[in-house]
């Protein structure tokens, strides 16, 4: 197994490494000699993803959170109702679901149960189902009306890393085809943000190039017995992922919240030394999130947090508040997750090597979870 680390220390070292070219090769085929997006693949009828009124997203763990990811970019581009659910919590309540809705059932091994039962009773009340999944032939396709592959490639650290980069870009595929099929967007539109999705390789690039930093950071934190995440918009479930991978693999309770969030309870947490990250916003945004987020920073600095920023690249509005600044190459709101979660991965990596942990095989965990 060592030759199959290609060098790293672990699998999930290799894996962080892995995601410029899971990115890269989840596109590739995707896009025509024009950048023109073609997804023959999805062997649905037209007419009936043209007349979908409701998308509920099904996922569990980490693919939920890409799930909350794609939330916000398919309603934005799509302007259709987008509900993101656990998949164990979503049979349970009597959901509605009519011959109208799509089901997209986010995971990386395809075999989850709880996954896999949600969408069984899904189509059973005549939903559609599109799986979006990084293991070829494996249940949830083949149960799922279409597929969607991510080309991750064999993901084998418990704690997923790039299927999750893997699964928001084609979720994002998937809602450009929907918005571009539904004229929600024009074709230039979308070919603009194909544009935008093909730099995001060599943007995930740079930021593994920057790692050093934030290993180091991981090491010295090694003795916090809790760290917070904030974020804001997509910067949300950013935070809840990082806040997962430090629960999976270092064991150290750790919570994400959104930073809007902050004054209505979570704030009260915040003592002198309490390691926070928070995601910034782009100051290129045309919302006020990014000085909403930058004044929660300053909230709880006065409060004595020690704060972890990560920000995009020139903005330096936010550095005076930071004890820590990360800086991720500039990129549209919506594809800043894809750079904002790598640092948050090599954290959590780093800091659970340094206490000696195994990062690939975390106790109690398994990779896919066959029981319901
Ligand atoms: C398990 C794994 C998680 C994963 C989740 C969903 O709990 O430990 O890392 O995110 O299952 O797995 P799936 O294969 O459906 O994406």
């Amino acid at each position: 197994t060592q030759a199959e680390k290609g060098g790293f220390s672990s699998f999930m070292d290799k894996e962080i490494h892995d995601q410029p070219a899971a990115v890269r090769d989840t596109l590739l085929g995707r896009l025509d000699e024009k950048g023109r997006l073609t997804l023959d693949e999805l062997h649905i009828d037209e007419s009936v993803l043209r007349s979908v009124d409701k998308i509920v997203v099904i996922a569990c763990g980490t693919a939920a959170y890409a799930g909350h990811v794609a939330r916000y970019a398919i309603e934005h581009w799509c302007r259709i109702p987008t509900e993101v659910e656990l998949a164990h919590e979503f049979r349970y309540r009597d959901p509605i679901v009519t011959e109208k809705t799509l089901v997209v059932a986010l995971s990386q091994s395809g075999e989850t149960m709880d996954t896999l039962m949600a969408i069984r009773h899904a189509r059973e009340q005549g939903a559609k189902v599109i799986a979006i999944c990084n293991t070829n032939g494996s249940s949830i396709p083949r149960e799922s009306d279409a597929s969607l592959y991510t080309h991750a490639g064999p993901e084998i650290a418990v704690a997923s890393t790039k299927a999750f980069l893997a699964q928001i870009t084609a979720a994002y595929l998937l809602g450009l085809y929907l918005a571009q099929l539904r004229g929600n967007m024009y074709s230039d539109e979308v070919i603009e943000i194909l544009d935008e999705l093909q730099k995001m390789p060599e943007k995930v690039q740079e930021v593994i190039d920057n790692e050093k930093q934030v290993q180091d950071l991981g090491t010295q934190m090694s003795d916090a017995s809790s760290v917070l995440f904030l974020g804001r918009h997509v910067g949300f479930p950013v935070a809840l992922e990082g806040a997962l991978k430090l629960k999976e693999i270092a064991y150290i309770h750790a919570e994400g919240f959104a930073a809007g969030e902050l004054k209505h309870g979570p704030i009260a947490l915040i003592e002198e030394g309490q390691p926070v990250f928070v995601i910034v916003p782009s100051p290129r945004g045309r919302d006020s999130l990014h000085a909403k987020v930058v004044s929660n920073i300053q909230e709880i600095r006065a409060r004595g947090a020690i704060t972890i920023v990560i920000a995009e690249e020139g903005d330096e509005d936010v550095k005076q508040y930071a004890n820590h600044i990360i800086y991720v190459p500039q990129a549209p709101s919506l594809m800043q997750p894809l750079l904002a979660t790598v640092p948050l991965q090599v954290f959590a990596c780093a800091l659970a090597g340094a206490k000696g942990y195994d990062v690939d095989q975390p106790r109690n965990l398994a990779k896919s979870v066959t029981v319901e």
